[in-house]
């Protein structure tokens, strides 16, 4: 079998996290009978340099042709230049659900061991709307979009998946405290799903709170659903308790397309010199793997992986070990 899928390498480590997660799928894949059709593209600063557009139209059309999409991280400039990468193509393709498992890789030691937590967090609402402007010099408005369609919609994503994989409990994280009418609207949509799965239980945390309860005893949460910037913050909090954002995978699901990507940035600090943790992106690929129903390939990949980790002599820095990014890829593509 052959997968057309769209694959953005990104900027900074993204080329080299890209690369290494290519190299592991294609070895995995030439044992299982799956090859992969890569249709490459640049997106942000570079595809700016190469194409006038920081979304170059082929790459729209790419993964609304292919479905499915693999995205190394893209720098977004801060402050003035161009819009999120990311959030543009969560917008244009109505990925209306990022879906971030934060689970401990066996034989990684953490300060948190054991922890088991998935993120459902919101992707296409609330004040990552990009609805800003200066109202008059010295006075900045944004505003935060809640509806009741985008929370209701992430609400049955986070019950229906509770439901199908045998979570027990879900926490709405909120301030609905402070802001009453969006998040007291996103609590009521999540309040109504839950009435429909008497089997899940439904809790409510507001969002500080939550923090330190996190920190404290991350043990105590099962499935997190809340909002998009909530969920933003959180994941990168809920990283540190499996080894940070090296290990944290995500996806951008919505209804026809998904793109599948880490947590983490493109980390400039690292970017170049061979440093980077694969996992993160290669834990997304895995994801991938079972939304095209590859399963065989995926539990190849995941036992490969959980192997290396377990004999502990080819990790990067990041998680306590002294080898590069390529030396790391190879041990996985040795386990394979
Ligand atoms: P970051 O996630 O890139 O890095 C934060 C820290 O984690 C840094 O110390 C970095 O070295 C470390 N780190 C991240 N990924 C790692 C990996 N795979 N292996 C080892 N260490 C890793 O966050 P930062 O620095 O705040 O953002 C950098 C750029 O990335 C910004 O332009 C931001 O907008 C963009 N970004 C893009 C995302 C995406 O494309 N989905 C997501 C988050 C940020
Ligand atoms: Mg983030």
């Amino acid at each position: 079998r052959t997968h057309k899928i769209t694959l953005i390498p990104g900027d900074g480590i993204g080329p080299e996290v890209s690369g290494a997660v290519v190299k592991i799928l294609e070895t995995a894949g030439a044992a299982t009978g799956v090859s992969f059709d890569w249709h490459t593209y640049d997106a942000g600063a570079d595809a700016f340099a190469k194409t006038g557009e920081y979304i170059p139209k082929a790459l729209y059309e790419s993964i609304e042709q292919n479905k499915v999409a693999l995205k190394g991280p893209v720098t977004t400039p801060i402050g003035g230049g161009f819009a999120s990468i990311n959030v543009t193509l969560r917008k244009k393709f109505d990925l209306y659900s990022n879906f971030r498992p934060i689970k401990n890789l066996p034989g990684l030691k953490t300060n948190y061991p054991g922890v088991d937590l998935i993120i459902v967090r919101e992707n296409t609402e609330d004040l990552y709307a990009g609805l800003e402007l200066m109202i008059v010099p010295g006075v900045a408005q944004s505003l935060k979009i809640i509806t009741e369609k985008g929370s209701t919609r992430i609400s049955k994503f986070a019950f229906e998946y509770a439901r199908k994989f045998g979570r027990k409990k879900i926490h709405a994280i909120h301030k609905a405290n402070i802001m009453k009418v969006t998040d007291g609207l996103f609590l009521d949509c999540a309040r109504k799903v839950a009435a429909g799965f008497p089997e899940v239980t439904y809790a409510e945390h507001i969002v500080d709170n939550t923090c330190m309860q996190l920190v404290m005893n991350p043990y105590q949460y099962d499935v997190i659903l809340t909002e998009n910037l909530y969920g933003d913050i959180l994941s990168d909090l809920c990283s540190a308790f499996v080894g940070g954002l090296g290990l944290v995978p995500g996806a951008n699901l919505g209804l026809d397309c998904a793109i599948f990507e880490a947590v983490h940035g493109s980390a400039p600090d690292i970017a170049g010199k061979d440093m980077a943790n694969p996992t993160a992106l290669l834990q997304s690929a895995i994801l991938m793997l079972r939304h095209i129903d590859e399963a065989e390939t995926a539990d190849l990949v995941q036992k490969a992986l959980e192997a290396v980790y377990t004999e502990g002599k080819t990790l990067t820095k990041d998680v306590g070990g002294t080898s590069g990014t390529k030396a790391f890829a190879d041990a996985v593509v040795a386990a394979l």
